[in-house]
């Protein structure tokens, strides 16, 4: 499986630690990196979320952990993304049961609220979990998919800055 990280300043530390621990545990995952680096305490979650959230839309990931102070922030913007379905899972039951029952492509962690050994098994569980047959989980995410397709029409122009802004 291949999964992409991303974060902002607030995040960057546990990302980079969350990678490395991994790396070393697991050797079925396939990890990449898409920064940032942490280098710039002015940087902004979206730039991130929208880096990883087209990553993981695109087909490029088999899912995503995003990280910032709070993991809000990062998983409201990355959710404007088509295709996304990400969540703040900050125990293990719900990031399992994300990808069960609601098919959750991307994880968001808080770096000021888990420590790296809850963030590592909140993982764990997220890249064990496979999404449900039962009709009744199914039925739910075609809602969910509905009225994305309703209401959530990207107008890429409106996009130049923010993609300008996920350099690094
Ligand atoms: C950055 O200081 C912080 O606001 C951000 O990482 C995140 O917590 C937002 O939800």
């Amino acid at each position: 499986m291949r999964i992409a990280f991303s974060s902002d300043h607030g995040g960057a530390d546990l990302k980079r630690e969350l990678v490395d621990r991994l790396a070393s545990m697991d050797s079925r995952l396939t990890l990449i990196d898409l920064g940032g680096d942490g280098s710039d305490p002015l940087d902004d979650y979206p730039d991130f979320s929208l880096r990883l959230g087209r990553f993981v839309a695109d087909g490029a990931a088999d899912r995503g952990v995003l990280i910032c102070g709070s993991g809000v922030g990062a998983a409201i913007a990355a959710n404007k993304v088509t295709g996304v379905r990400a969540s703040v899972c900050h125990d293990t039951y719900s990031a399992g049961q994300g990808v069960t029952h609601d098919d959750m492509n991307i994880l968001c962690l808080g770096a000021r609220v888990v420590g790296i050994e809850l963030a590592i098994a909140g993982v764990q569980a997220f890249v064990g979990a496979t999404f449900s047959t039962e009709p009744r989980h199914r039925r739910r995410v075609a809602k969910v998919l509905a009225i994305e397709a309703a209401h959530g029409q990207i107008d890429e122009a409106q996009l130049d800055g923010v993609t300008a802004g996920a350099a690094r």
